[in-house]
Formats: structure tokens, sequence, C-alpha cells
């Protein structure tokens, strides 16, 4: 398993030991703001099993990030996937308890992963942002992503979408989802 320290937190792939962790991450209203909504625990364990999955394949999706001076699991950051303009693209997401954020762990943590991505491939990866999110804009903007328009998520003008897009290794056509399973 590739792990990554940075000054204070753990990044590495999940395991199913972490089921629980976000089980509990994904059912709390508070973490799940600015998403599709709360998970029931169905749901909440159809997802990690997804994160599992894309993680055997892709070794920059979504991990958990771990906190050293607590040993606790504050968030995640890396890519899951997102149909856009017909392509089922790699998508960059962060998300963090309320506790763990403003601290500058997205920024850290992301930074750390992207590394990873830029060395394994080239191509270019999607972040999608509400435009209402300044926090989640700040992440993207600190770490190399640049807006590339606004769209109707689901073609509901109720869910305007930020779509934004960086450059990973040395660039090339976008980076779509690998078959899986
Ligand atoms: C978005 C999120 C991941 C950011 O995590 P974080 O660890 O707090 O982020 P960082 O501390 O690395 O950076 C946040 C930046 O946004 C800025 N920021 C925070 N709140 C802000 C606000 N309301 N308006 C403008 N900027 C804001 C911070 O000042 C910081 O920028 P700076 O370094 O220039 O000062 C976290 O707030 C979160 O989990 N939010 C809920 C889930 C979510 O929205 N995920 C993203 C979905 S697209």
């Amino acid at each position: 398993m590739s792990t990554i320290e940075t000054g204070r937190l753990t990044i590495r792939p999940p395991v199913e030991e972490d089921r629980d962790s976000f089980v509990a991450m994904f059912t709390d209203e508070a973490f799940t703001v600015f998403s599709d909504g709360v998970h029931d625990v169905a749901s909440a364990n159809a997802r990690f099993d997804g994160m599992l999955l894309l993680a055997d394949a892709v070794p920059y999706a979504k991990q958990p990030v771990i906190e050293r001076a607590t040993a606790a699991i504050v968030g995640y950051t890396g890519v899951g996937t997102a149909v856009v303009d017909g392509l089922d693209r790699l998508e960059w997401g962060w998300r963090f308890v309320p506790e763990a954020r403003g601290r500058g762990y997205a920024t850290e943590a992301t930074t750390a992963l992207l590394a990873v991505a830029d060395r394994f491939t080239d191509g270019e990866l999607l972040c999608l942002i509400d435009p209402r999110n300044a926090a989640s804009r700040r992440v993207a903007d600190k770490v190399g992503f640049r807006w590339w328009k606004r769209i109707d998520w689901m073609d509901d003008p109720a869910e305007p979408t930020d779509l934004l897009i960086r450059t990973v290794g040395a660039g090339g056509p976008p980076l779509l989802t690998p078959t899986l399973g």
C-alpha cells in the first residue's frame, strides 16, 4: 500500500477496516453539505464499496486523510467519477469533518495526492464545485485547477455547477473512468 505522509497528515488507500468511519461520515448531514445529499446506511455502504473499487484501479482515487495527532480519519481527497458531456470522467473531490475544516488540511492532503497523479499519468482532471462553495473553490485554485465553464447540473437550473480542470503530468485528453470489477 502506498502511504503518503505530509507534515500533519497521512493519506493512504482505503481498506475494509475504514468502512465504519466512512459510513458514519456519509450519513452525517454536516459532512455531506454541498453534495447530492446525506446517505442512508445502505447507500453509504454502497458509496464506500465504490471507493474501494476505484482505489484498486487508480492510485489517486479518493483516500482517507488521517490526522496523525489524533489518528482519526478526518476526511478524504482524490478522484471519484462524474459523467459530463457524455464522458465518464475522473473527478477530484475533497471533504472533511467540520472540526477539521479551516486548518489547511484539504490543501495539504490534495497537493500531496495530486503529486502522485502527476507522476502516474498524463491527462486532464475535472472538478465540480457549487458556485456558492467559496472554501472549496479556494482549495481548487490553490492546487492548480482553473475555471472552465458553468453548467446546470442534470439540466436543473437550480443546480448551477462550476466545472474546473487541471492538467496532470504532461497533460492530454480527459482522464476517463477505467473499467472496474
Ligand atoms: C471545502 C473543504 C474541503 C475545505 O477544506 P479545508 O481543509 O478547510 O481547506 P483549506 O483550509 O486547505 O483551504 C480553505 C481555503 O478557503 C478559504 N475559505 C474558507 N471559507 C471560506 C469562505 N466562506 N469564503 C472564502 N474563502 C473561504 C480559507 O481561508 C482557505 O484559503 P486560504 O488558505 O487562502 O486562507 C471543507 O470546507 C469541507 O469539507 N467542506 C464541506 C464539504 C465540501 O464542500 N466539499 C467540497 C465539495 S465540491
